[in-house]
């Protein structure tokens, strides 16, 4: 059986001192997991947005078992890792201009460019587009490892398809314990929401998944930027049909779920009214026998009573916000909760992807007061 083909191993890295690339890169830990992805079995490893299951990029054999280890739809393709510009070559056949300047801005960093595809990187990793995704993550430990391996690494988020990112490597052994080698521990990562994924191979750059880079920030380096119309809020009604078909293959699938059904509800009439709604609809689903979340900020915790009510820290600190939220969706899980009432946030800068993402956790359910 697939999941118990490995005694998956937990390397532990988080409590070195010295955390420069250049030390890392002979860490013993370091090394074994990159022997072991020079053997085509993929690796989890922490960057700065959450962890990612890393593959040669230029392995379709590699690059075929993540797909089997997380359950991924072959049809949605992957980022390319990269550590230095230098190793873009083979793997995108054109840099643009604006994805020049936004590299030398962002990089390294929660930034993913779509390039023109170039001849190396293998078939699976693109699911057969033209274009690549690429990103240069800044975090000691991935450009340590993708250093050591020599090569690019193809990474998606190290969770099973269909469940929150893993921003810590407990998430991932959780997942995919016994159906990968193993995973390089770097302790809690840093953003907590995936990278900001930019298409540059139009005339205007197109913003296919908000991030931890935000779209004003974009813009401020490259003028314009559009975003992809199955982006908007009604996502879940439209993002299937010809007209709003995403360009971002992932788009369409489900995402970010935990086992229990989680309702967003709307902030459109206040905080005072999302919360007095958020806790009539835990008072009823209890008294009908549900086991009842409710995900809220420092300033709701004292407000509400449920079987879990978990703070996500300061309601006006969006990044700290960001950071928790797919760990509180996995709490909720741990605790066999049924449902989770989760408070909507403003969607100016990080809080547009937190909203993306919340809304996607509720597959599209957006509860109005
Ligand atoms: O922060 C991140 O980006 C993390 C860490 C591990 O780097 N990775 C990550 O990978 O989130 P993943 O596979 O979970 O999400 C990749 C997204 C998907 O929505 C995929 O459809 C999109 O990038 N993507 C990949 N290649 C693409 C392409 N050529 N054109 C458009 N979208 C692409
Ligand atoms: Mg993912």
């Amino acid at each position: 059986m697939m999941e118990h083909k490995w005694q998956t191993k937990h390397w532990h890295i988080h409590n070195v001192v010295d955390k420069h690339v250049d030390n890392l890169i002979s860490h013993p830990h370091v090394q074994q997991a990159a022997s072991w992805i020079n053997r085509d079995e993929p690796v989890a490893f922490p960057t700065e947005t959450v962890y990612g299951l890393g593959a040669n990029a230029l392995s379709d054999k590699a690059v075929q078992k993540i797909f089997t280890a997380k359950g991924r739809p072959a049809d949605n393709p992957l980022i390319v890792h990269i550590s230095a510009v230098d190793n873009l070559a083979g793997v995108v056949d054109e840099i643009p201009a604006q994805a020049r300047l936004l590299m030398a801005k962002f990089w390294p960093g929660p930034l993913t460019l779509v390039l023109p595809r170039g001849s190396q990187v293998c078939q699976s990793v693109t699911a057969g587009l033209d274009t690549v995704a690429v990103r240069m993550p800044a975090h000691p430990v991935a450009l340590a490892l993708i250093e050591a391996c020599g090569k690019p690494l193809a990474a998606p988020s190290a969770n099973l398809s269909g469940k929150p990112s893993p921003t810590r490597a407990e998430h991932v052994l959780h997942d995919l314990s016994g159906r990968i080698v193993g995973v390089l521990d770097g302790g809690e990562t840093g953003v907590g929401l995936e990278s900001t994924v930019v298409d540059v191979t139009g005339e205007v750059p197109l913003l296919l998944r908000p991030g931890g880079v935000t779209q004003s920030e974009l813009e401020e380096v490259v003028g314009r930027v559009e975003i992809d119309p199955a982006l908007s809020y009604h996502l879940d009604s439209v993002h299937n049909t010809a007209a709003f078909r995403p360009r971002s293959p992932g788009l369409k699938y489900k995402h970010y779920a935990p086992d229990g059904e989680v309702f967003l509800v709307s902030l459109a009439k206040g905080v005072k009214a999302m919360r007095r709604y958020i806790q009539e609809c835990a008072l009823r689903d209890r008294e009908q026998g549900y086991s009842v979340a409710v995900l809220t900020t420092d300033d709701g915790k004292g407000f509400y009573v449920a079987d879990l009510v978990i703070s996500l820290g300061d309601r006006t600190r969006l990044e700290r916000v960001a950071q928790r939220i797919y760990a509180a969706l996995r709490e909720a899980d741990q605790a066999q909760i049924q449902r989770i009432y989760v408070e909507s946030f403003p969607t100016a800068a990080v809080g547009e992807a937190i909203m993306n993402r919340l809304l996607k956790a509720a597959q599209g359910r957006m509860l109005e007061p």
